[in-house]
């Protein structure tokens, strides 16, 4: 090996070490060393050389964590050892009798118990093969699960490489994937400004995001893990459980650091009440502390029953919850016109905090749970999450009203439209019924959007009903005199908002696009748009096969984003924008211009790339896919074993391009 590429190797490898050393810092032991922006760089610099260097790139690196879409779904894998469940206890007398059951069978008084929180998220079984990660398979029914592996590689606390001395030739270990608080909040909001519907609880997201086809979306929604047991390790024989999760953390696996050993009864009633204190605070959700008998020999000996181990049990907190009564149902209308249900409650205090409102979700919620008008309830307060009425009490139903399915919007009063299979209703009235031209107004505003400052909800909510502006065009025809005729606007005020306005006239690209509020299209989405396509025009004429290919977008959201920009109405409001004066940034750089402006359609299969990927490069590279050809077909990219396509483009007299033209094209 040459000098040269032995020290670019050494180069590259210190850079690797580098980035997965403050990774872990950030991730795993929640102590970083460096500034955000600092790691960015390092990052930014192995990133660098790896573009330099591709041959060089290793599939360990910290930059080769989002794998592709998969095309077939995800593979059914049996577990080697079924991944049993735990027994209950839900109150004190359940617990102890565990204890002495564990007393009585073992014969001694002589155990410790592994004390640890109950993690609210998603089962996971972990395998490394010789200190490389290999594969991550849900839990499933305990003895089939699903080979999730691309998915899980995304979490940023999960080591690509585990690190120290003696690391096993096999590891499989347990854990639990879950998203924190405060994450939660942030996604959920941001699905609520996009018109999408939000998840019910931080284990919803969890477990929905790790069944997601494209590993695109679990890298974006920063989940995390705790590693809580051993599966099978070839090389090492513990004595205790103990002793295992200390080792697993020095591969620079996390582990969770409330774990304690419990040596009676006393301690472990500490434990729970101590760790029942804590939850209102912790920053992610847990539902009660798992006991565990730490000694292997002793686990042994105790068994396990088909369905769970004999030597654990899950000791639940008792849900923060409370009972009220229904006074009534408000429906309330979103920026995209979804109705969602709210119920008005007899306000109470739940676990400190007073509940007047909860979110009823919508009508087939409402229907399933048989929930009606004078009702009383059992409403939930999970976290800082939004109470939801949980349940009824049937035994103190007496005269209810049943919630009927509201037929008009509750603002404009136009019809209302069902979507979907489920019992969703949308106002389709967005031009005229006020709440979503508010909503959408202030969407276009927000600090992610055109960052529009001092446009807070009051002042959109007057300039709006005084007629002032009816959409987010409006807004760049405004003047300081039309403000001053505002309630609470004085000229200062006036003059600063008009500034503001005026500096949101330059934007970039992707800020535009998430500003316009297109349906499910939120910032991540946005930002790959705008890296895709290098104006404003050719977004707007992207068709739903092109738009498919974007990372991140399926059929659903490709369909919004067409249907948004095919609509006469947007088109007319778009032109506005451009005429007012805006001026966008791209951020796009074509690296192969051949493509611009030409239309493709790509067939058969190819030995280098799939079809996927080679249509792929055409849009990311300003040219246009279709899925048929037509006389506006500049040429077909042909594989082998093409169909009539190929016959068709012979027919119409259609340029050909075989897969080794193409790469040459490249
Ligand atoms: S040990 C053989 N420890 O709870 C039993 N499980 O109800 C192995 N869970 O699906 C489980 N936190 O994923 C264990 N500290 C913890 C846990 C934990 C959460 C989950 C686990 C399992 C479920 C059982």
């Amino acid at each position: 090996m040459s000098t040269d590429i032995k020290s670019l190797k050494k180069e590259y490898k210190l850079l690797i070490e580098k980035v997965n050393y403050h990774n872990k810092m950030y991730h795993t032991f929640d102590m970083p060393e460096i500034s955000d922006s600092e790691y960015d760089a390092v990052y930014l610099k192995l990133k660098k050389f790896e573009e330099k260097n591709p041959n060089l790139i290793l599939d360990d690196s910290p930059t080769k964590r989002v794998g592709a879409k998969l095309l077939n779904g995800f593979q059914k894998v049996h577990h080697k050892k079924p991944m049993l469940s735990l027994g209950n206890a839900s109150n004190y007398e359940d617990f102890l009798n565990f204890y002495m059951r564990i007393e009585k069978d073992l014969g001694t008084s002589e155990f410790q118990l592994s004390a640890e929180p109950k993690f609210d998220g998603l089962a996971i079984g972990i395998t490394y093969l010789n200190g490389r990660y290999n594969s991550a398979i849900t839990r499933g029914d305990g003895v089939v699960g699903e080979d999730v592996s691309a998915n899980v590689r995304t979490i940023k606390s999960i080591p690509l490489l585990l690190e120290g001395e003696n690391i096993p030739d096999k590891l499989s270990v347990k854990a639990e994937i879950y998203m924190s608080i405060s994450e939660f909040k942030k996604l959920n909001k941001e699905l609520l400004t996009n018109g999408e519907k939000t998840f019910a609880n931080p284990r919803n997201v969890a477990a929905g995001t790790i069944r997601q086809l494209d590993p695109n979306v679990a890298s974006n929604r920063n989940l995390k893990i705790f590693f809580h047991g051993l599966i099978e390790d070839d090389t090492y024989n513990d004595k205790t459980h103990s002793q295992s999760l200390v080792r697993l953390n020095s591969y620079g696996l996390r582990t969770c650091d409330l774990n304690k050993i419990i040596l009676n009864i006393d301690d472990a009633k500490k434990y729970y009440d101590h760790l029942d204190n804590l939850r209102s605070s912790l920053p992610y959700e847990i539902d009660g502390i798992v006991f565990k008998v730490n000694n292997y020999t002793q686990q042994e000996r105790l068994g396990s029953t088909s369905k769970a181990p004999k030597w654990a049990i899950a000791y639940k907190f008792k849900s923060i919850e409370a009972k009220t009564k229904i006074l009534s149902v408000t429906f309330q209308v979103g920026r995209t016109g979804i109705i969602t249900p709210v119920a008005e409650l007899d306000s109470i205090n739940i676990g400190g905090v007073n509940v007047s409102r909860a979110s009823l979700h919508n009508m087939d919620e409402i229907y399933r749970k048989d929930i009606r008008i004078n009702d009383t309830v059992f409403v939930k307060r999970a976290g800082d999450v939004i109470p939801e009425v949980d349940r009824v009490c049937m035994d103190d139903r007496g005269k209810t009203n049943k919630i009927k399915t509201p037929k008009l919007c509750p603002s404009c009063k136009k019809p209302l439209t069902k979507i979907s299979s489920q019992s969703i209703y949308k106002c389709t009235n967005e031009s005229y019924c006020r709440p979503q031209i508010i909503q959408s107004i202030q969407h276009f505003a927000s600090r992610k959007a055109m960052n529009i400052s001092g446009l807070g909800e009051s002042i959109v909510e007057s300039l709006v009903e005084s007629n002032l502006i009816n959409n987010f065009v409006d807004l760049y025809k405004l003047s300081t005199t039309n403000l001053l005729s505002v309630d609470r606007m004085a000229e200062k005020s006036s003059n600063k908002l008009i500034t503001s306005i005026t500096k949101s006239k330059n934007t970039s690209f992707d800020k535009l696009i998430y500003a316009l509020g297109i349906k499910e299209v939120g910032i991540t989405t946005a930002q790959n748009l705008s890296k895709t396509y290098m104006s404003l025009d050719s977004l707007m004429s992207a068709t739903c096969d092109e738009l498919c290919l974007i990372d991140d977008i399926g059929e659903i959201v490709a369909e919004n984003i067409f249907n948004y920009f095919n609509n006469s109405k947007n088109i007319k409001l778009i032109n506005e924008l451009i005429n007012l004066g805006i001026s966008i940034h791209y951020q796009k750089v074509i690296i192969n211009s051949k493509f611009v402006g030409n239309s493709y359609v790509v067939t058969g299969s190819f030995n280098s790339k799939s079809r996927q990927e080679i249509e792929k490069i055409i849009v990311e590279n300003g040219g246009k896919v279709t899925g048929s050809i037509s006389k506006n077909t500049t040429a077909l990219v042909l594989g082998s074993n093409p169909g009539s396509k190929y016959e068709k483009a012979k027919k119409l007299n259609i340029a050909i391009i075989r897969e080794e033209d193409f790469l040459k094209l490249l």
